[in-house]
């Protein structure tokens, strides 16, 4: 079952409106949420930045975070799933169609899950390929939005060149992925961009920095030159759907000895008790 504006109904029966904003301009905010053993991980923080989504652009919050936490159960419960994701997505509106916020509009939330696919055990057993790609987005990457298309066709890039991601360097810098975030490790240093207006927020990423501070592993949150990325011992990335993932090739040359990295592995276990 999936979620419309109050409703509980099948996936082919939601129908929004085709002046619904979310279509017209994507006009709109999503979150994704990884629910292992019927339990959604790292929750607060996944409502925290929805709601942050909701106020950077606007839109007046139409649910308390019970509210949210019961659809959001409820989604869980009518999936007889156990380990699936659920996406929430709440657009401005319908409305003729006008650039400018239109007055007295009700926002659209829709809800789904998804079974969450198995792990596929080469990316931890192998590692990932990704190439580099200048960064083409907005100036707010920091907002959850649904208008991804400067990442769509990023990612498109690395499936074309038969790679798993796209590494976004802006003016020299590695920013993220197209939808994962970026660390590199040289000589025991970890090194990610910073959390401003240039990258999103990972909820990944957090959990990451949570167990590097946890262990004493020294983490400088600056963005790596691409010089550095080059150079790097380790270079991980990170997502819901990723977790932590071993780099070992990046634009065609092996990271560091071109192996799984020795503190890669460290974080990536400590991250599978976090899941436990
Ligand atoms: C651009 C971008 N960066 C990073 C992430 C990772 O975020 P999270 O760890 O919360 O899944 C995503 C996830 O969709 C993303 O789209």
């Amino acid at each position: 079952m999936a979620y419309l504006n109050g409703d509980y109904l099948p996936l082919e029966e939601c129908k929004v409106s085709v002046l619904d904003r979310g279509f017209i301009f994507g006009d709109a905010i999503y979150e994704l949420i990884p629910v292992y053993n019927s339990k959604p991980f790292y929750l607060e923080a996944h409502l925290k930045r929805l709601v942050r989504s909701l106020d950077q652009i606007q839109i007046s919050n139409p649910h308390s975070n019970d509210a949210w936490k019961h659809i959001i159960s409820n989604l869980i419960e009518q999936s007889g799933l156990t380990r699936l994701s659920v996406y929430l997505q709440v657009t401005r509106g319908v409305a003729k169609r006008d650039h400018a916020y239109p007055a007295n509009t009700s926002p659209t939330v829709f809800g789904m899950t998804n079974e969450w696919p198995a792990v596929n055990p080469d990316m931890y057993k192998k590692g990932l390929a990704v190439v580099t790609a200048e960064d083409m987005r907005w100036g707010r990457c920091d907002i959850k939005v649904t208008s991804l298309l400067a990442n769509v066709m990023s990612k498109q890039q690395a499936v074309e060149s038969n790679t798993d991601e796209v590494i976004l360097i802006r003016d020299g810098y590695v920013l993220e992925g197209s939808a994962t975030n970026v660390f590199i490790v040289k000589d025991g240093q970890v090194m990610s961009a910073p959390k401003n207006n240039l990258i999103l927020p990972g909820v990944t990423r957090d959990v990451v920095v949570e167990i590097l501070n946890e262990n004493n592993i020294p983490l400088l949150e600056q963005a790596p030159t691409q010089a550095q990325l080059t150079d790097a011992d380790e270079v991980w990335i990170t997502s819901s759907t990723k977790e932590c993932a071993p780099v070992i090739i990046v634009d065609g040359k092996p990271v560091g000895n071109g192996k799984l990295g020795e503190l890669w592995g460290k974080v990536f276990n400590l991250y599978q008790q976090r899941k436990k």
